[in-house]
């Protein structure tokens, strides 16, 4: 895995095909000076915001296709709203400035939420699954992609201090690894084919239930099986990278495994990226799992 470090002139272009190959296969594509996506003003308006450090508190979420805002502790009407400005704005500024940067993806992509993390990442207290320090790879659990990617940029806004990850090997190294433990190779017992049947029709029945693919059960396996290995977690090959005030990054989170291990404000926009338009489709998990498994893995969404 590697950091392809893009300039201020390359603000306006379309990446290169090896910049594609590199993003879709692990590495992070690098912006040491980000593209205007939040302006002074509202960079230093943000870093005043204190946030209770509690789970559901740890983000402000915002919904570009609903413009809806949550998870602010403010409640100051004015205040709230600036915030939703800000997080709008950044929202529409990021969508403009990924649409031309990796435009083989924008036409189909689906754009996800956007967020605000002003929590300290360094010492905090969560669950283990929850814990952002140890190495894994992203997969979220109320919302199966069916085999889309999760793509994302990161804006470290901070005032000056850096943001700092850890990533080991990229999907395709590692998933043989755990394809064992998370039960790849085997077919599902009539306990668990029942268990899978009852969520789908409880699904379709409108129930409050998480119907997932089998594609999205591994990747949550995965995620789960790292975090839960503290011998990989400790002794894995691992690469740090700090990414300093000011910065923006761009990262498939489901391809390249990262821990955050310190860093205070940071913005970030999700796309979810269909597998049809990706540039190297073969280099996706679900095409690494399902070459692993011997059998599709996606159902369509
Ligand atoms: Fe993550």
């Amino acid at each position: 895995m590697a950091r392809i470090t893009m300039g201020a002139e390359r603000f306006g272009t379309e990446a290169r095909e090896a910049e594609y190959r590199g993003l879709e296969t692990g590495d992070i594509l690098f912006f040491p000076q980000s593209p205007p996506l939040v302006s002074e003003a509202d960079r230093a308006f943000l870093v005043t915001q204190k946030q209770v450090d509690a789970s559901y508190h740890k983000n402000v979420s915002y919904r570009p296709r609903e413009d809806r805002l949550k998870g602010v502790d403010q409640d100051d009407p004015a205040q709230r709203e600036r915030v939703h400005q800000i997080m709008r704005d950044y929202s529409r500024k990021t969508i403009a400035f990924m649409s031309t940067l990796l435009n083989k993806y924008a036409t189909t992509w689906k754009i996800d939420y956007a967020s605000f993390r002003p929590i300290e990442e360094e010492g905090r207290q969560v669950a283990l699954h929850s814990r952002n320090d140890l190495l894994h790879f992203d997969s979220f659990p109320t919302r199966p992609s069916h085999g889309d990617r999760l793509l994302r940029i990161f804006t470290n806004i901070h005032p000056d201090r850096s943001r700092v990850w850890v990533t080991t090997d990229a999907f395709e190294a590692l998933a043989g690894q755990f394809a064992d433990r998370i039960g790849l190779h085997r077919r599902p017992g009539p306990l668990e084919a029942c268990k899978n049947l009852t969520v789908r029709a409880a699904s379709k029945l409108g129930l409050p239930v998480v119907d997932r693919p089998p594609y999205d059960r591994f990747m949550l396996k995965i995620h789960h099986a790292m975090k839960e290995d503290a011998g990989f977690q400790q002794s894995c090959r691992k690469d740090r990278w700090e990414f300093p005030a000011g910065s923006s990054w761009i990262v498939f989170t489901d391809g390249t495994s990262h821990a955050c291990l310190s860093g205070q404000y940071m913005l970030e926009q999700t796309f979810i990226v269909r597998r049809g338009s990706l540039a190297f489709p073969d280099r996706a998990p679900i095409a690494v799992l399902e070459r692993l498994a011997g059998c599709p893995l996606a159902r369509s969404a």
